[in-house]
């Protein structure tokens, strides 16, 4: 999410500017920029990299006017850069602009410009401020109105204009603007961190509102051109509580955006009514995805807990044969590649981690089509792949991951389908597609839920060891739940195969161990069952996920139980990791765990 800031009053706007920026860190960016008033035009200076790289290209520079707007920029269009970092501005420079949000017909815009206007960025937001120098008539308001109007897609913007000093245009739709007035003059931001260290007085604006602020006057109106009256809101956040939006911990926060996110990234990419998946923006030829017999699933971490899902996706939709293999291992191997036979599919969050790289870079050189499914638009692996698939689960701050793991089990889903049907031997699955529309909702009740979780927590917090079992699609689930557990809480966890108990792990059962099994209706259920007897029977504590009508069955045999919605077989780790994400959390919490930066933890691993 990019991040918009904008001050205009008595004090010097640079220095208010960049201390916004620096509170809108936490959302994630890959550039900035900022623009101020100065005696011959605006100032404007921008950067590729943090705001620590834009305050040392500032460095020494006195600019004294008192009104601005500044960035922070999540690349969506175009590739992380000076030029398509914000602000963006009009060819005269007499219009400078911030945006936040996607401009889904940009090109029909940018195909009513002169043919005459230079384009400086690849990104769509600039066809917005060429636009408004078009539409600008001497009332910035009714020109960013008017702008606005002829606008399909989601926007937050801040606009300022040479002949208006001292007034800054901001507007939203689909993506969030908040005004804050009082201090030193009056600001808007894209979120409260920015606002809170100068006011704690603040409008929301609302969908298709347009504000003219000046140092000491705010009016809003609709894009219609309907006056607008509205309250100001007293905040008792601090800037930090804020940048977690009233979450304790970014790593709650992440969890309670997983119904959001996991909209976001099928938006565009299903048609349940036609039973049908697409990814417009995929570039590799379908005749490459015909053409192979075998694909090669490669990550670390949690991303290799989703490759160990979409393993049975991709058998049972499709007739390919299927390798999933941890990064640091698969380069090391002698592999007998047919380069036209096969393609290797690279999954990680950061799309920097240096051994997921390795075994890219490893297979690319054998001239093997490569496809990655990543979160960071530009990042490495996003730029070396053959293509890429986003996961669009925005921002993960939180070290341990968790919306990038089911943003990336739905895009690896959807892809299996995808590939099933492109090569004839899955037909599509209506009823699966409407299934999958509805887990977001489904997840949402989920994590509403959390007393069970806290009730676990506070008898089994001071436990050393844990087990998961799971079997089929819900074993790769099972190891991501010991995971979670481990790295955040350092509880010792262990992920295993449920039908391997009897093989060794079953030496561990008595009275001290509790052993989380995942037991969702599936072909495997009877079999669960067979495991929570053997673990029972040995004195087990029995932590049981399960269906919320499956009170006669496995409920019974349970210590605890964490019930999940009613779903299709094939969607279950879905519903079943959120209960691994929030035990893991109030485990964590409970016994006073850094939840968000876990000790010896990076967030991306980008050394070997
Ligand atoms: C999981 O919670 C950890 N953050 C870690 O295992 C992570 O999944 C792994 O380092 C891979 O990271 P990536 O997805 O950015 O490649």
């Amino acid at each position: 999410m990019c991040g918009i800031t904008g001050y205009t009053g008595s004090a010097r706007a640079l220095p208010v500017i960049m201390e916004a920026l620096h509170r809108l860190e936490y959302r994630g960016y890959d550039s900035a920029g900022v623009a101020v008033e100065g005696k011959d035009g605006f100032f404007l200076k921008k950067v590729k990299g943090k705001i620590d790289d834009l305050d040392a290209a500032l460095d020494g520079v006195e600019i004294e006017g008192t009104t601005g707007i500044g960035h922070t920029r999540w690349a969506t269009h175009g590739e992380p850069s000076q030029k398509n970092a914000h602000p963006h501005f009009s060819i005269d420079r007499n219009i400078m602009l911030v945006h936040n949000g996607i401009i889904e017909n940009h090109d029909r815009l940018r195909d009513r410009l002169p043919e005459d206007i230079e384009f400086t960025s690849e990104t769509d937001t600039e066809v917005l401020v060429h636009l408004l120098s078009e539409n600008y008539d001497g009332d910035l308001t009714e020109a960013v109105r008017f702008t606005l109007g002829e606008v399909e897609g989601s926007f937050a913007v801040a606009v300022v204009h040479r002949d208006e000093p001292g007034r800054i245009v901001a507007a939203r739709s689909g993506s969030p603007l908040i005004i804050g007035c009082g201090g030193e003059g009056n600001y808007v931001a894209s979120d409260l961190p920015a606002l809170l260290d100068f006011t704690n007085e603040v409008i929301f604006l609302d969908e298709d509102e347009i504000a003219t602020i000046d140092s000491d006057s705010i009016t809003v109106q609709t894009i219609d051109g309907e006056e607008r009256k509205k309250s100001v809101n007293s905040i008792s956040w601090d800037a930090v509580q804020a940048q977690k939006g009233g979450y304790k911990h970014f790593m709650l926060k992440e969890i309670a955006e997983q119904p959001q996110v996991l909209r976001q990234s099928m938006r565009g990419r299903l048609d349940s009514e036609a039973g049908i998946v697409k990814f417009p923006n995929l570039e590799l030829d379908d005749s490459i995805f015909k053409r192979i017999e075998k694909i090669n699933l490669i990550a670390c971490g949690t991303s290799y807990h989703a490759c160990m899902v979409a393993r049975y996706w991709l058998e049972e939709m499709t007739d390919l044969h299927v390798e999933v293999d941890i990064g640091s291992e698969y380069r090391y191997r002698s592999l007998n590649y047919e380069a036209d036979r096969e393609m290797l599919v690279t999954v990680s969050q950061s799309g920097e981690t240096a051994d997921t790289l390795a075994a890219l870079r490893k297979v690319s050189r054998l001239d093997v089509p490569v496809l990655s499914i990543c979160n960071v638009l530009g990042s490495t692996m996003a730029r070396e792949a053959d293509d890429v698939l986003y996961t669009h689960a925005g921002p993960e701050i939180g070290v341990a991951s968790t919306k990038s793991f089911t943003t990336q089990l739905l895009v690896l889903f959807l892809f299996s389908y995808y590939l099933g049907r492109l090569r004839g031997s899955f037909e599509g699955d209506r009823e699966l597609l409407e299934a999958l529309e509805q887990i977001p909702d489904q997840v949402d009740q989920q994590i509403r839920d959390r007393e069970i979780y806290q009730k676990i927590a506070a008898e089994q917090f001071k436990k050393e060891d844990f087990l998961f079992l799971g079997r089929h699609l819900n074993y790769p689930v099972a190891m991501e739940g010991a995971l979670k557990l481990k790295e955040i809480s350092y509880i010792h966890a262990e992920g295993y195969p449920a039908g391997e108990m009897k093989h060794g792990p079953i030496a561990l059962i008595d009275e001290e161990i509790p052993v989380v099994v995942l037991g969702p209706h599936s072909r495997v259920y009877n079999k669960m069952l067979s495991n929570i007897e053997e673990v029972k029977a040995r004195g087990g504590i029995v932590l049981g996920v399960c269906m919320e009508d499956d009170k006669q069955g496995i409920a019974e045999m349970c210590d605890y139980l964490m019930p999940v919605p009613d779903t299709e077989e094939l969607l279950t780790p879905f519903l079943t990791t959120p209960p691994m994400q929030i035990l893991s959390y109030e485990l964590a919490v409970r016994r006073g765990c850094d939840v968000d930066q876990p000790r010896n933890l990076a967030k991306s691993v980008t050394v070997e």
